[in-house]
């Protein structure tokens, strides 16, 4: 008896699965288009299109929309139901409107038409388990002054539950006068000094809730900018004061999430409200599957974000660790990939052969006799799929009644697992994950005693179990634990790089903590993954929860540095980054235990303290991006659709996407080649300041930096120095990736960039 069949199981369904999953969300959500897409009078198929045109200055409201109803052939359908579902100002330039396939042709043979795209679905990124919040080990380093007084952070998501404490606004300062947001849609005394504002946008519909029932809004809300709560806890776990990453930041919230799938067109609508109200950062945990920029709604509400000055702050998605699927991943937003944080919920696997594997559950049983040793079985060993997942009605109870059972997780619907083997008699469950799941567990909160476990120990517990005529287990539950290794590592669904959309671009940007995070639950809409009606509070995984973690630092610089662009932020953010845990060894991946590449972390791990004081700052102004997007190769019609301006690509200087000046630098070269860029900084740090290079070079590539020296006498001078790269000649290294960095070096300044060359 060997453990291959098995492997090869969990090897080849894992893709599958993800595909799978793709096909689920599709399919949903094409439910849920339903309604739009019919038209009621039978005359011809509409379906909902955002339409680009070319943007008309100075144009008041009235006229903007009636510029808009300009493209249509009439104004209402046969229902009397007007075509246009928004007519966005600020997002886009541009509209939302039910046209049939005729109608989009002559809606494209109009003056000022520039694109137009089917709306699409886009998701939350959060696996199933809501999460927990650990700042103190990771943020607590930020000076009184700078938690984010009088910036808005804008929550584009599933809404807020608002009567958790998270939100309390006592102490808070009033929102500054800028803010020209609205809180009336949420129920009476909702709104305060924490939450200064609430809309929603559901298929253009008038005045739908902004009120939280899905619980997602509400966790990155108060990760984000959640007042300090004392007392927090899960079951009796993680026990502590709980608070968001900026507690002294303002909230407003953007629902275009009823569910946990949304469109784009609800989407635009909600950063279009957020534009106009005068957030100072947007906060998205959304984001559609990967595509082409001028067809990514995020990607074009953040360009206008960038331009109105507000900074763009988005997830990486959930879809790793398979390469090159990865959302928002344009230049302009920063990227945010998830990691873990260093406290765990043990619950100890004990073999009957004597061997131990450390899981983890937040259901923590104190009438567990942890000395008892049960049967183990297997019911998915050679069974059905079904079994193997232990889904629902696929467990005989003569075959699991009172033993402990295996099952394999499928990441996302881990609580069903527990209900299926409770229900069918089962003592205790060991989740094991999928090979691609990793070393990711989740701390989650069964109904039975259970104990989550990394896809290496299963297999150990699986090769157990066929070598074994009478397996046995116990579960030991530990409770709490801090100190767990390696910490942080990237979590094994955290999306990863490369893009195969913004030209080359190292993405994600960052990594910050995304696995069982602490946060805000709301009790009242419904009963919580706990079971527990009482718990306010619970844990939460996915790049959903990292990116409030950025957005909250993001608020923070705001606050210390009102004059910095969006750019400098996010290259603050990233230069500042660490690429070592706390012990000095290179950040994990936790798909196969070995160091995380820089398609899984990026620059690497957030640094708040350090962020706040990088020294120099890589800068970009919005129109810096236009000879990138032309280098793209995208049309006119496409770069003027994403920078809202009439744009000639044939009078402007291309640039590649390598030279763009990024805080990180990407390459693709071959044997023998050499490339140089060249990069610009500008400094943030001392007056007279003087910086030295310093290189990793990446495998078989030299790098020279000329100069090798930065030289300041004045804050906001700009340096701009080359770096030329050479790839050694020889045999043809096609489809290998080399990893290096450089780093400038002033007193206690160092400003790190990671270098990525790929091989073609
Ligand atoms: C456009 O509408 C916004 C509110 O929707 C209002 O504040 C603004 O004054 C209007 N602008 C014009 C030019 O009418
Ligand atoms: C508007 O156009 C649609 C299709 O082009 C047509 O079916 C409908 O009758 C028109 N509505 C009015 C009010 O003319
Ligand atoms: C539910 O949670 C509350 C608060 O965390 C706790 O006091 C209570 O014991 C829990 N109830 C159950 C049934 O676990
Ligand atoms: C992981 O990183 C460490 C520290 O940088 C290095 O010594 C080690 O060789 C790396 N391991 C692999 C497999 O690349
Ligand atoms: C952009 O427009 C100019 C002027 O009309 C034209 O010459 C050029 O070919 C266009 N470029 C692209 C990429 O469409």
């Amino acid at each position: 008896m060997d453990g291959r069949g098995y492997l090869s199981i969990l090897f080849h369904c894992a893709p599958l699965l993800l595909l799978l999953l793709f096909v689920y969300h599709c399919t949903l959500a094409g439910g849920q288009l339903s309604p739009i897409t019919g038209d009621g009078g039978g005359q011809g198929r509409f379906q909902t299109y955002i339409v680009h045109v070319q943007e008309q200055t100075g144009a008041s409201n009235l006229s903007v929309q009636h510029s808009h109803e300009s493209f249509l052939p009439n104004a209402t359908l046969d229902s009397g139901e007007p075509r246009i579902i928004y007519s966005y100002r600020h997002a886009i330039s541009g509209f939302a409107a039910k046209l049939t396939p005729q109608d989009l042709l002559a809606v494209r043979a109009k003056n000022g038409f520039l694109l137009a795209q089917a709306d699409d679905n886009t998701f939350l990124f959060t696996t199933y388990t809501p999460v927990f919040l650990a700042l103190k080990h990771w943020g607590g380093l930020w000076p009184e002054s700078s938690r984010g007084e009088g910036i808005i952070i804008g929550i584009i998501d599933a809404g807020i539950h608002p009567h958790h404490p998270s939100f309390d606004g006592t102490g808070m300062p009033e929102p500054p006068i800028k803010w020209r947001g609205r809180c009336d849609l949420l129920p009476p005394d909702s709104c305060n000094n924490k939450l200064i504002g609430a809309a929603a946008f559901k298929q253009g519909r008038r005045k739908p809730s902004p009120v939280d029932n899905s619980g997602h809004g509400t966790v990155t809300a108060s990760i984000s900018a959640g007042s300090f709560v004392p007392g927090a806890e899960v079951l009796g776990n993680a026990k502590g004061t709980a608070s968001g990453t900026a507690p002294r930041a303002h909230l407003a919230i953007y629902r275009a999430y009823f569910g946990d799938q949304g469109t784009a067109v609800d989407l635009l609508a909600a950063v279009d409200q957020a534009i106009s109200d005068g957030v100072d950062v947007l906060s998205m945990s959304i984001g559609q599957e990967p595509k082409p920029l001028y067809e990514s709604s995020v990607a074009m509400a953040s360009f206008s974000a960038i331009r109105n000055n507000i900074f763009p702050c988005s997830a990486a998605g959930n879809f790793g660790p398979m390469p090159s699927i990865l959302s928002n991943d344009a230049p302009w937003c920063l990227t945010v990939g998830a990691t873990t944080v260093d406290r765990r919920i043990r619950a100890t696997v004990r073999l009957g052969n004597g061997m131990e594997m450390d899981g983890e559950s937040a259901f923590q049983p104190d009438n567990f006799d942890s000395n008892l040793m049960l049967p183990l079985v297997f019911p998915g060993d050679r069974g059905s799929p079904e079994a193997l997942n232990c889904q629902s009605c696929s467990l005989k109870r003569s075959a699991v009644a009172g033993k402990i059972v295996l099952c394999v997780t499928d990441q996302y619907n881990n609580l069903e697992r527990s209900d299926t083997v409770k229900s069918a008699g089962g003592a205790a469950m060991i989740l094991i994950n999928r090979l691609p799941d990793g070393h990711t567990t989740n701390a989650d909160p069964h109904s039975l005693p259970a104990s989550h476990l990394s896809n290496a120990d299963g297999q150990k517990i699986v090769a157990y179990i066929r070598t074994t005529v009478t397996p046995t287990a116990r579960l030991i539950f530990k409770k709490t634990q801090f100190g767990a290794r390696p910490t942080p590592a990237v979590a094994a669904f955290s999306s990863r790089g490369p893009s195969l959309n913004n030209g080359g671009i190292l993405k994600p940007d960052v990594v910050a903590p995304g696995v069982n995070i602490l946060a805000a639950w709301p009790t009242e809409v419904g009963p919580n993954p706990a079971g527990n009606s009482s718990s306010t509070f619970n844990f939460a995984s996915g790049t959903s929860m990292a990116t409030p973690h950025v957005s909250g630092i993001a608020a923070m610089l705001k606050k210390l540095h009102p004059e910095w662009s969006p750019a400098a932020i996010k290259s603050a953010i990233m230069t500042t980054a660490y690429t070592r845990d706390g012990h000095g060894n290179a950040i994990a991946d936790q798909t196969g235990g070995g160091n995380a590449s820089y398609f899984a972390m990026g620059s690497g791990q957030v640094n708040p303290a350090k962020a706040s004081d990088p020294g120099l700052v890589y800068d970009l102004k919005w129109q810096d991006y236009v000879p990138y997007l032309c280098g793209l190769g995208y049309s006119n019609e496409s770069v003027a659709a994403i920078v809202k301006e009439e744009t000639d690509c044939s009078k402007i200087k291309k640039i590649k996407a390598e030279e763009l000046n990024y805080p990180s630098m990407a390459l693709t070269m071959r044997a023998g080649e050499s490339k140089t860029i060249e990069r610009r900084v500008t400094n943030v740090g001392e007056e007279k300041s003087r910086y030295e290079k310093k290189t990793e070079e990446p495998e078989g590539v030299s790098i020279d930096v000329e100069p090798e020296r930065l030289q300041f006498s004045n804050l906001g001078q700009t340096k701009t120095f080359r770096v030329k790269f050479t790839a050694k000649s020889g045999s043809s290294r096609k489809g290998e990736v080399a990893e290096g960095s450089l780093t400038w070096i002033s007193g206690c300044y160092t400003v790190r960039s990671s270098i990525s060359i790929s091989f073609t």
